[in-house]
């Protein structure tokens, strides 16, 4: 990626396992914005709590996040990675710009309709604010980019209209309006099973998706009963269309070697699946099989674990307790403390 950002933040939410999909759709384009930015890396725990949550649970996700961020490639001492309660400004600078969002706006939010789903009268508060607090990770730091999925589009929309309301209610230029960054051949990889349905931590069928756990005869495995069809494949991009789940086959295979659509196909068509799959299963082996092994030795070494997260809190704080200072004298709740 050889675009130069500004400051460049993105968060991730410590549940459940990391898969090919967050790693191709998000993570991999993190661990490249390395080289061009200053980025700061969040581990997204207060946002985990908007829907109920074993404590025990998330506090061993929150680690394992962290280990499988840094197996992928995130290196803490460049980047800053931290978990999001460890630096109070989040919740505080949430607070204020919830002043700032009006209710309509939150209304228009689908994924709250998504999550809150038919009970929206038992949804909890959080789950409705969960926006406000996403427009306040960003804006703590002045960050002018952020590298996110397809579906935080809407939120990402919402984060600069409370960026631009703020500086023009309080007639300041304080925050950037953050730009998304939503790139890379494969943001959005589908469900092995469906190649209508994203891949997800929450299917049912494991066999759905490729966890970053997974060892080689179990992606080999699953690349040899995902769904497909009987057709060879085409030479062209233009002969996958109606055909989801050779799309998304071919879509994992340029994203994991870098290539086009184009390109692959230029190299594969003609081939049937008997013969596209195994070498699939190979290229996908040969780029997760080195993070799988760093985050197997780093996952329980909570001690590593915890000073890391330590110090990216602490680098955090002092990027954003200077710019919620900003915000106080703005507002008017003076600085005299
Ligand atoms: N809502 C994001 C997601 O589900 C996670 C997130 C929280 C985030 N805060 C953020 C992403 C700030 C980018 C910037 O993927």
């Amino acid at each position: 990626m050889s675009r130069v950002f500004g400051r460049v933040f993105s968060g991730i939410q410590p549940t459940g396992n990391l898969h090919l999909g967050n790693y191709l759709g998000a993570i991999r384009n993190w661990v490249r914005m390395q080289d061009s930015a200053e980025c700061i890396y969040c581990v997204v725990d207060l946002h985990a709590i908007t829907v109920a949550q074993d404590p025990k649970t998330l506090a061993r996700g929150i680690r394992e996040m962290t280990a499988a961020l840094i197996a992928s490639g995130i290196d803490p001492e460049r980047a800053i990675l931290f978990p999001q309660s460890q630096v109070r400004v989040h919740a505080e600078l949430a607070w204020v710009l919830m002043c700032t969002a009006r209710v309509g706006w939150l209304n228009r939010m689908t994924q709250f309709k998504e999550k809150s789903g038919k009970d929206r009268e038992g949804a909890s508060v959080g789950l409705y604010t969960y926006p406000v607090l996403q427009a306040a990770d960003i804006l703590a730091y002045k960050a002018t980019h952020v590298p996110v999925g397809e579906d935080q589009k809407q939120h990402l929309e919402l984060a600069r209209d409370i960026a631009a309301k703020f500086n023009n209610d309080f007639g300041v230029e304080l925050f950037p309006l953050p730009e998304p960054v939503i790139e890379g051949p494969a943001t959005r990889v589908m469900s092995l099973r469906d190649g209508t349905a994203k891949m997800s931590k929450s299917d049912p069928s494991d066999a759905s998706r490729i966890n970053l756990t997974d060892d080689a005869d179990t992606i080999a495995q699953k690349i040899k009963r995902a769904k497909s069809d009987a057709d060879a494949l085409p030479s062209e991009p233009a002969g996958l269309a109606g055909r989801p789940e050779a799309a998304n086959l071919v879509g994992l295979m340029a994203a994991l070697t870098d290539r086009s659509v184009a390109q692959v196909l230029a190299d594969h068509g003609g081939q049937g699946f008997g013969q596209f799959k195994p070498a699939l299963a190979e290229v996908m082996v040969a780029a997760l099989g080195p993070i799988t092994a760093r985050f197997n030795a780093l996952k329980d070494d909570s001690i590593a674990l915890d000073s890391i997260l330590a110090t990216g809190a602490a680098r955090a704080r002092a990027i954003a307790e200077p710019v919620l200072a900003e915000v106080h004298r703005a507002v008017g709740f003076g600085d005299w403390l």
